[in-house]
């Protein structure tokens, strides 16, 4: 398995990976946003024949009322290459990278109330903690945790 950069190539790949895991879809150009805005931030993860199996998409906020802060926009792994280590891989390339070009003093995430594969990464592998709920954050009607992990703080 190698995880790198995401480049323009691999993002057509990567809207399939999404669209196969998760129920929150984007357009193509939400993706291009992404890899043009912070092309240091989003990483696939390939197998050997070079297939796209898992990515990571993420961005800066750009509030300037607060600190500047990353986001994982989404984040999944096919079923078959699950459980291997490659969404903390995916994770811990992005958080890097937040933190060495963006100065990113904490990242942030939404996750459905019901992932308990996600919020165990996230909770247990990550060292990310609930930051608030979010009622009826998604589509259809679920809630979400809005999770965060501060970046500059080494434990
Ligand atoms: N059940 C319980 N805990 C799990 C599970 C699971 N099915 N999967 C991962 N974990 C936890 C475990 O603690 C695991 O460590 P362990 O294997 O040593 O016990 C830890 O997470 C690390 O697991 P990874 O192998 O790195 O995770 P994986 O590569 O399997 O990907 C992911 C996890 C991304 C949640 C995957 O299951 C997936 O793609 N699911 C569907 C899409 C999804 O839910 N994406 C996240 C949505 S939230 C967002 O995008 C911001």
């Amino acid at each position: 398995m190698n995880i790198r950069q995401a480049m323009s190539e691999d993002l057509l790949a990567m809207q399939n990976c999404n669209i196969m895991n998760l129920p929150e879809n984007y357009q193509m150009k939400y993706y291009f946003y992404h890899a043009l805005s912070w092309p240091q931030l989003s990483f696939v993860a390939e197998d050997h024949k070079g297939r796209i199996v898992g990515y990571v998409l993420a961005k800066m906020e750009e509030d300037p009322e607060e600190a500047p802060h990353g986001h994982i926009t989404s984040l999944s792994v096919m079923r078959t290459y699950r459980r291997l280590g490659v969404a903390e891989k995916l994770m811990t390339q992005a958080q890097r990278n937040m933190v060495e070009v963006f100065n990113a003093q904490y990242v942030s995430l939404h996750v459905r109330k019901s992932n308990r594969a996600a919020l165990n990464l996230y909770k247990d592998t990550l060292k990310f903690r609930i930051h608030k709920i979010e009622d009826k954050y998604y589509a259809d009607g679920e809630d979400a945790y809005a999770m965060r992990k501060d970046l500059q703080t080494t434990e």
